[in-house]
């Protein structure tokens, strides 16, 4: 097999393992259930004058949400991408696609990813493992994927663990952050850093921000967990330490803590298991700006639009009555309430 079919087969499996197997981390949590916002009685707001409104990448979007990276590269996905975005568009989310590789090697696969036409009016992120910048990418094949995609931000995914746990997979992390942080110095567009499912601590939060890094989102622990994914397709052995990881990783409610507690006024997504807009609503209360769904909504985007865009719709006002019962009418102003831990 070809390395580009190789590439395009893999996101196509990953898509059918997540739906079809088992792939969430066991013995750990995302931490929320941990943290309690606080109950205002008397909220002295209007519930019909709260907004969702908020900003991201200098420019007022309609909700704080995000669609984590997934998928393209093949026909199905682009189909899903399709989904994703004409969904996106119509709530007001941001969307991220998922890994371009697959577009830097193989033009074909090109249209899987163009979702402006679908989403005209909201932000594209692109998608690209920071690890392959030690293969010979750079700032041009960036370039490329934020113009195929006529995105407005970039993101680099951090998956060591992942790329470990894949029989052939991309294992030299080292010297990556000077890498990174040509890629912010040389490219016109924002460049943010994710993980993808096992998260990001506050002091890797802060040399990535001194890199010229925009936004970090944090995927943590407590949703899909990616040894798990990839056990499905791996050797023996591999699958068997698997098991060994399942409780591996640090917890988004954690990540988002800890973050925001050494980095006090950057650029925040928490990702990694949110299932709801409570989850939502208490990581903009921890210092998110944006909270981001991955899996939760992978299902509805392959087999009914119509559901998935009635789930984003239900998030949207769980934050909303959340918002209600802490007294905060704006974003900003919930990002300001106390949340509590329970010890
Ligand atoms: C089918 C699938 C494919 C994914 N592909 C990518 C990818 O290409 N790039 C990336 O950064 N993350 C990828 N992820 C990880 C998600 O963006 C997210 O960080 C992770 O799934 C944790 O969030 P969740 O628990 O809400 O799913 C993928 C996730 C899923 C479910």
């Amino acid at each position: 097999m070809t390395p580009q079919n190789d590439t395009k087969q893999r996101k196509a499996e990953h898509v059918q393992i997540v739906l079809n197997e088992n792939v969430s981390g066991q013995g750990i949590t995302t931490g929320f259930e941990k943290y309690r916002l606080v109950h205002e009685a008397l909220p002295d707001i209007d519930f019909d004058s709260i907004s969702l409104n908020t900003r991201f990448l200098s420019r007022n979007i309609a909700t704080p949400f995000l669609i984590s990276s997934m998928t393209g590269g093949t026909q199905a996905t682009g189909d899903i991408n399709r989904v994703l975005a004409t969904a996106a568009q119509e709530r007001g989310w941001t969307l991220a696609l998922g890994s371009m590789r697959v577009a830097i090697e193989n033009p074909e696969t090109h249209s899987t990813f163009q979702m402006r036409p679908y989403a005209p009016d909201i932000p594209i992120l692109v998608n690209l493992g920071a690890v392959q910048l030690n293969k010979g990418m750079g700032v041009e094949h960036c370039r490329q994927i934020v113009e195929i995609a006529e995105a407005d931000g970039l993101i680099l995914h951090l998956n060591s663990m992942q790329e470990a746990f894949q029989p052939d997979g991309d294992t030299n992390f080292s010297g990556l952050l000077k890498k990174i942080e040509k890629i912010c110095t040389g490219l016109n567009t924002p460049v943010g850093v994710k993980e993808v499912g096992w998260g990001i601590h506050g002091t890797l939060a802060r040399k990535l921000y001194d890199c010229g890094v925009h936004f970090i989102d944090v995927a943590g622990a407590g949703g899909t967990s990616w040894s798990q994914v990839e056990s499905f397709r791996s050797t023996p052995m591999l699958k068997k330490a698997a098991k060994a990881f399942l409780d591996w990783g640090i917890p988004t409610a954690e990540c988002i803590h800890d973050i925001r507690e050494k980095n006090p006024s950057e650029t925040l997504i928490a990702s990694g298991g949110l299932q709801n807009g409570v989850d939502a609503a208490k990581s903009i209360a921890l210092g998110a700006n944006l909270a981001g769904f991955g899996r939760f909504l992978l299902r509805d985007a392959v087999n009914d639009p119509t559901k998935l865009v009635e789930k984003m719709s239900q998030v949207e006002l769980e934050l909303k009555l959340a918002m209600f019962g802490v007294g905060a009418n704006t974003i900003d102003s919930l990002s300001q309430k106390m949340i509590h831990k329970i010890s």
